[in-house]
């Protein structure tokens, strides 16, 4: 089985992606409700989150984890490689497939606070984007449209509008989707960029590590319900139905659970 988590619903386009690639591997999948969104939380507190939840999950069965949440993974990914056996697989600020395909050498990067203030960004920067401007912009307000289900509405074209009329004064031609709730709002964002600029999600790319790192257990008995999804949120009816949607499942086989 393996075990993804976020600050709440972003990670699910990496289980997409996951399931996409994997689809007879069980999942078990945390969103961390009550403390959402991590984007400005330290990384003290992020840890101790990390830790209770990587905790849950292998009580679950979890045999790998995916930290689907770029800000949890600037924080948190080295302290729990040192402190669990199994494997772990992040977020990558992916600017390394932007930087080598943008022509006009200008790429931009949307992503919290947390996510670039961290070494594991600067370290990527450094070493992918020799020669390439790097625009950066925290996503204010975007993980809190995602979770309100506000993707499509005016609502998102208001709060996106100046991160975006950014971007497009810098005249970027990849922008590097830099948190896991971002891909809920493609096609918001490809509206307002026009067609010649590349969104690169790179939610495909850590399903692949995820797979080449995966080795199922087979001492352990096969497990009845396949999808589980835990919130530490107390509206566990309502994350049932959006989780029902964003993932377009249907209920058989899957079970909600409050942590
Ligand atoms: C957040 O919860 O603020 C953002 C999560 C992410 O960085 O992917």
């Amino acid at each position: 089985m393996i075990g993804i988590f976020d600050s709440g619903y972003g990670g699910l386009s990496v289980q997409k992606a996951v399931m996409q690639l994997m689809p007879n591997t069980p999942i078990v999948y945390f969103a961390d409700h009550q403390y959402c969104p991590y984007g400005r939380k330290s990384k003290e507190e992020l840890i101790e989150r990390a830790f209770f939840i990587v905790d849950a999950l292998i009580e679950q069965g979890a045999q790998l984890i995916i930290v689907a949440c770029n800000t949890a993974t600037a924080a948190a990914i080295d302290t729990l490689r040192e402190k669990y056996d199994i494997p772990f697989v992040g977020m990558e600020p992916a600017i390394k497939p932007a930087a080598l395909a943008s022509t006009s050498k200008k790429v931009g990067v949307l992503a919290t606070e947390g996510t670039f203030s961290g070494k594991l960004f600067k370290q990527t920067k450094e070493k992918f984007a020799q020669g390439v401007e790097v625009i950066i912009q925290e996503g204010v307000g975007l993980v809190e449209l995602v979770e309100k289900g506000l993707m499509g509405t005016y609502k998102a074209h208001q709060v996106l509008y100046p991160i975006i009329a950014k971007m497009k004064a810098h005249r970027v031609d990849h922008l590097v989707l830099g948190c896991t709730h971002y891909p809920f709002l493609k096609d918001d964002i490809q509206k307002m960029l026009g067609d010649k600029v590349r969104l690169i999600d790179p939610s495909p790319a850590v399903a692949q590590q995820a797979q080449r790192l995966y080795q199922k257990d087979e001492s352990k008995p096969e497990i009845k319900k396949y999808y589980r999804f835990i919130t530490s949120g107390l509206k566990v009816k309502e994350y049932r139905r959006n989780i029902l949607q964003l993932l377009q499942l249907d209920e058989e086989n899957t079970l909600f659970m409050y942590e």
